[in-house]
């Protein structure tokens, strides 16, 4: 049988450091674990812009269509600003979004006990936290038609569209409940109802789909403000969180600080199944190319490293693996290994991108 392929898109700022992390433990699997991949490496963002003009190559595209699962470090910067909208670094990251039909962004919170008190929260509140948000992907706003930026009476307009299907809708909702069905059975579906047409529709088709097949989990509905202000209140009354691509991607920013740091938080990006039963699967940790840090070895790779563990459990099959790698995690922080965005009230000195590998390295061997 042929090795599992993975198509690496390291990106931009700190992508590549990151990144640089995750193939030493991809390498570790392949030494150790008799766990071997095929790796196949591109550009995308403004690396990709500045080889070929375009934030995502179309070969590149047609390769990440191919693979088992893609990762993606992270893309944009200040350098590409200025460019045209088409071509920003952000729309190579969206387009493989789109077209690989990755519906459903599973972004999950988890406090690890050693960070409890470098949230900004109280110890607490965040002390064994575990959410899981549920962020539709490839529709809403992001992608909604009539958009552009248009003159109206001598005044520019600028004009985006929130749109969903019930299809859509429908998708998003039955991904988490599933996955509620394997943790505290409870969704918190969260829209604006009381304000937007789509919400009204958001929330109706959940009800359906819970009635028709998940009736057997707890659903509640909030709308997205109040939602904004239970997960920095109470997080721990959540479960899984389903959401729409707009609300999604600012409360899972808002999560990642109930763990400590963006750098911690990883996601998986997943369609539907290909041939081979594996789903279509993109994994990319939840921050951006951090510019303000880039190149200085600073970066926390855990987010990135903790992306490739959900590939080992949601297109590998190898959940064994990926607990082996979150322990190694725990492991370290628990023994005060911390770079500079996890330094606490009572500070410290921290430790570089690679050292964070390196340890991590030391601790998979442990764990043999
Ligand atoms: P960002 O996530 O890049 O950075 C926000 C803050 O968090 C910065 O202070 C940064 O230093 C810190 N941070 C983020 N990741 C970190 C890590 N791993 N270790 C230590 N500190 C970390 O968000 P931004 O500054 O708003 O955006 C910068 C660029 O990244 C923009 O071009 C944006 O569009 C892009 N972006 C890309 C993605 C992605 O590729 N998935 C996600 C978000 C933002
Ligand atoms: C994210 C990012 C992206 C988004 C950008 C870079 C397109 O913020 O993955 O959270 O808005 O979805
Ligand atoms: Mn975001």
């Amino acid at each position: 049988m042929s090795n599992p392929s993975l198509l690496i898109l390291a990106g931009d700022g700190i992508g590549p450091e990151v990144m640089e992390q995750v193939k030493r433990i991809i390498g570790w699997y392949g030494d150790k674990r008799d766990l071997t991949f095929d790796v196949f490496e591109d550009l995308v963002g403004g690396a990709a812009y500045d080889a070929h003009g375009v934030p995502l190559h179309d070969d590149t595209m047609a390769k990440a269509q191919k693979v088992d699962a893609v990762l993606l470090g992270a893309v944009g910067g200040p350098a590409y600003d200025d460019l045209d909208f088409s071509v920003k670094p952000e729309r190579g990251l969206l387009r493989l979004r789109k077209e690989m039909d990755l519906f459903a962004n599973l972004r999950p919170a988890q406090c690890f006990d050693a960070l409890a008190d470098f949230s900004s929260l109280k110890k607490d509140i965040v002390a064994g936290l575990d959410i899981m948000i549920v962020r539709e992907l490839t529709s809403g706003v992001y992608f909604g038609e009539p958009r552009g930026i248009h003159v109206e009476d001598n005044m520019r307009v600028g004009i985006n569209t929130q749109r969903y299907t019930e299809a859509e809708i429908e998708r998003a909702a039955r991904s988490a409940f599933e996955l509620a069905r394997r943790r505290n059975n409870k969704v918190c579906s969260m829209e604006k109802a009381n304000v937007m047409e789509s919400g009204i529709l958001w929330r109706d088709v959940v009800n359906e789909v819970h009635q028709a097949d998940y009736a057997d989990v707890e659903l509640s509905h909030m709308y997205a403000d109040n939602g904004a202000m239970q997960l920095v209140r109470a997080p721990k009354q959540f479960d899984v969180i389903l959401t729409d691509n707009l609300f999604g991607d600012i409360l899972s920013d808002c999560a990642a600080m109930l763990t400590g740091s963006l750098g911690m938080l990883p996601s998986a990006s997943l369609g539907l199944p290909m041939a081979n039963g594996r789903p279509k699967a993109m994994y990319e940790p939840v921050h951006g190319s951090a510019p303000d840090i880039a190149g200085q070895g600073k970066a926390n790779p855990i987010a990135c490293i903790l992306s490739f563990a959900m590939a080992l459990r949601y297109s590998f099959d190898e959940g064994a693996e990926a607990d082996r790698l979150e322990a190694a995690i725990e492991k370290v922080l628990a023994d005060g290994a911390r770079t500079g965005d996890l330094m606490g009230p009572e500070g410290g000195t921290p430790i570089s991108t690679t050292e964070m590998g390196d340890v991590i390295l030391e601790a998979l061997d442990a764990s043999l």
